[in-house]
């Protein structure tokens, strides 16, 4: 996966992100950490076409995030599931995939299906999500995001509102996608995940990038800042 950010800053009443620079290349799984309210979520739906910058220029494989077509290339799994509550898991993504990709029944039932399964869902999937755990329901939305073959997938928190066991069901469903050959761009505060699952990790501090590199970096932080959150979540 290839990422370019140019001079990238962001504001709402206040300035979130402040001018973010990043080059980044050959890299498969990107993580990006930080207190909350560092500008985490903001630079995640900024590179996954969800929220157009203030200022400065993204790229993601050499495709503009602000391109009309870019968004078809991205798959989105938000904190909290957000599946339609009245339909199954299977329609969850057959509508998805009628409607915004002009599939067939059979073609999108295939594709929903082959998702559901690598999610390890096959025998839930004419559930509504009321009556499936918390750990199903997100592993649901990550086969409905993987269900449009987007070439990035972002993950904004996707385990924070799941208590440890259903956590790590649903991380170690993440990691088993790493040679799937699709890019992945997330945030967690799940330290482990983060040194297993990813190759270049992002530090975010008041809306900048403070500190960057392959996961190692994490045993021995240069920056106050970097140090002070590990200590918190260690
Ligand atoms: N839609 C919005 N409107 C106004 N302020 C926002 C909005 N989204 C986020 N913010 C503010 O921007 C800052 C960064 O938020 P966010 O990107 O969600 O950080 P993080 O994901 O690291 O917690 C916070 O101060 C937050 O309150
Ligand atoms: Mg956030």
């Amino acid at each position: 996966m290839k990422i370019e950010v140019k001079a990238l800053s962001h504001t709402y009443d206040v300035q979130v992100l402040d001018n973010i620079n990043l080059v980044l290349d050959e890299y498969k799984a990107v993580a990006i950490i930080g207190v909350s309210g560092s500008g985490k979520s903001t630079l995640l739906r900024i590179l996954s076409g969800l929220e157009q910058p203030t200022r400065g220029e993204v790229f993601v494989n050499g495709r503009s995030v602000k391109e009309p077509g870019y968004k078809k290339t991205v798959g989105f799994v938000f904190q909290n599931h957000n599946l339609f509550p009245h339909l199954s898991l299977l329609e969850n993504i057959t509508l998805i995939l009628e409607k915004t990709r002009g599939m067939s029944k059979e073609e999108a039932h295939a594709i929903a299906m082959e998702n559901l399964r690598l999610m390890s869902l096959e025998d839930q999937v004419n559930k509504v999500p009321k009556n499936i755990s918390g750990g199903q329901a997100q592993r649901a939305s990550i086969a409905r995001a993987l269900s449009v073959n987007p070439e990035t997938i972002f993950l904004d928190e996707p385990t924070s509102s799941l208590d440890p066991i259903l956590t790590h069901e649903v991380l170690t469903a993440v990691e088993n996608l790493r040679n799937i050959g699709k890019g992945f761009i997330f945030v967690t505060h799940v330290i482990s995940f983060v040194r297993d699952f990813a190759d270049y990790v992002i530090f975010m501090h008041e809306g900048k990038i403070i500190e960057q590199g392959p996961p190692t970096f994490l045993d021995n932080p240069q920056e106050e800042a970097t140090k002070a959150f590990m200590q918190k979540v260690r």
